[in-house]
């Protein structure tokens, strides 16, 4: 049975969207969850972008064992030596060139003709062999291309050494049917091209970039461009649990299989989410709320009679948790242990101790503690990975009427910090009490809040983004009270504008040392 190359963008395409950014350490953390999750290659990001970005690919190459590293260039000799340098630590690297193809890209984009399209393409790969055996080229905007000219692209890229040639559907707009006549063209009419991995790379703006992606792996594409949960540039991209899924459960019929650890999954969609306080619609596939939800009585019942009657797969094979009750107030660190290990978390002697103290705070105020709780709990408290300077101690507050009042009580380096004020609600009265004792101009940008679980004691959880210090910062909070998980992300972000200010500071330091000064 043929396999399917997954190659995961999520790093790049992915982190490219509006309100997904993350963190250096955040990026590190899902690429090593990318790498347990099985994908074949991992995107790591856009070296040239910027010295952030490098850095961080530097980091995942250096870190991050199992998947084949990537980053992307244009192509131009820059932005190839900078992708090539950050890569360099990497046991399995791969460098991937693009260029646009279309002549609206040529004209209105890039301001070159074909015969300069084709002529830097060329040049692009060669340098790029330069550094790398593995080179990727892309044909941006392919779908859009002359087929014809296309070809010729296709065939000096392959000319010049490229082993993968990704054909993306940039802006979404191709429809299966021409995305299969597209692969096969290509397939006839540059013979080179048997020697190299054809590849689909798909965007959502029409919601066909999982169909798209199959009908590319129907007409020859033997590697498929994804992101997790689909997130993307607009619309998104082929999600990848949605092409690993259909690959798996219609696999008798389709006749292909990935190397991806399915049941890892949905923890991994978690992560995501988690990471970046973007939430996959409840009704997608795989991954969304309701995704194994049965609601109506009808359903319910032939469910309860036979699982097959409504189920093309079972949550557990994604790794998806069960919502019945699993643990309550006089559980012990044994059962919590196993039911971490049941979700597919080994968790080290420490996280254990602390896992089960935020449990049994959790277990006072709620009843009944679900997987999701647990996994929340997870989340927000042992793998959250930024130093706490500021940890918020109290928070008082008073609502109902006109204006709210809330006072805090802030720990910052054994000092205790307190700090009151008003606002409109209760939320708004907590951050600018929180603002009032710290020193930085804080403007909020994203603020959503979620229940865990069902039930008015769930569990809470507040994901926002906000301007620090002219950065843009996420922050994260869990609590049964959801006005605490408020301040609580709000301090999360702050917590993390400092860690980023003492960096600044230290290499500041270090250059003026290095100067002399
Ligand atoms: O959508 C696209 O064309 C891309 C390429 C740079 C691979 O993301
Ligand atoms: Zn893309």
């Amino acid at each position: 049975m043929d396999r399917i190359t997954i190659f995961d963008t999520t790093l790049r395409d992915g982190e490219q969207s509006p309100g997904c950014s993350m963190t250096a350490p955040e990026k590190l953390r899902l690429a090593h969850e990318l790498a347990e999750l099985g994908v074949d290659v991992l995107e790591a990001g856009f070296a040239a972008s910027s010295q952030e970005d490098a850095e961080s690919i530097l980091t995942i190459a250096r870190e991050v064992k199992g998947p084949r590293i990537t980053a992307l260039a244009r192509s131009t000799r820059g932005d190839i030596e900078r992708a090539a340098a950050s890569l360099e630590p990497a046991s399995k690297a791969r460098i991937h060139v693009f260029i646009a193809t279309s002549d609206i890209h040529l004209a209105r984009k890039l301001n070159i003709t074909r015969e300069q399209c084709l002529e830097q393409a060329a040049e692009a790969v060669q340098i790029a062999r330069g550094y790398a055996d593995d080179v990727e080229f892309s044909a941006e905007d392919a779908m859009r291309s002359d087929l014809d000219f296309l070809t010729e692209v296709v065939r000096v890229a392959v000319a010049a050494g490229a082993k993968t040639i990704n054909i993306p559907d940039t802006v979404g707009y191709a429809l299966p049917h021409e995305i299969e006549h597209t692969f096969r063209t290509l397939a006839t009419r540059v013979p080179g091209l048997s020697q190299c991995v054809l590849s689909a790379h798909c965007h959502d703006d029409l919601g066909l970039a999982v169909a798209n992606s199959l009908a590319a792996v129907e007409a020859g594409a033997r590697q498929v461009e994804c992101t997790i949960n689909g997130i993307g540039e607009r619309a998104g991209n082929a999600s990848l649990e949605e092409i690993v899924m259909a690959l798996q459960v219609r696999r008798e019929s389709l006749g292909y299989q990935t190397g991806i650890h399915t049941e890892r999954i949905y923890r991994t969609s978690r992560l995501l989410s988690y990471l970046t306080g973007i939430e996959p619609q409840p009704n997608k596939a795989i991954v969304g709320r309701n995704a194994f939800a049965h609601e109506a009585g009808i359903h319910q019942h032939g469910v309860i009679n036979d699982r097959r009657t409504y189920e093309i797969m079972t949550p557990e094979m994604v790794g998806a948790p069960g919502t019945e009750l699993v643990l309550g107030k006089h559980s012990g660190r044994h059962g919590l242990e196993q039911r971490y290990e049941a979700l597919g978390y080994t968790l080290t002697p420490e996280q254990l101790k602390r896992v089960t103290s935020d449990f049994k705070a959790l277990a006072d105020r709620k009843k009944t503690v679900l997987d999701e709780d647990l996994l929340s709990i997870l989340h927000h408290g042992v793998m959250e990975d930024v130093t706490e300077l500021y940890h918020l101690e109290a928070l008082d507050v008073h609502c109902g009427g006109d204006v709210s009042d809330a006072t805090v009580e802030i720990t910052a380096a054994g000092k205790r910090l307190r700090g009151s004020a008003k606002g409109d609600g209760p939320i708004a009265a907590a951050f600018a009490a929180v603002e009032t004792v710290l020193d930085y101009r804080i403007v909020l940008e994203r603020f959503t809040i979620r229940a865990a679980t069902p039930g008015q004691d769930a569990v809470g959880e507040v994901a926002i983004e906000a301007r620090i210090d002219g950065h843009t910062f996420t922050g994260r909070g869990a609590h049964t009270d959801v006005v605490r998980a408020s301040a609580e992300a709000l301090l999360h972000a702050v917590n993390k504008a400092a860690a980023a200010r003492s960096l600044e500071e230290s290499h500041l330091a270090a250059t003026s040392d290095s100067w002399g000064v």
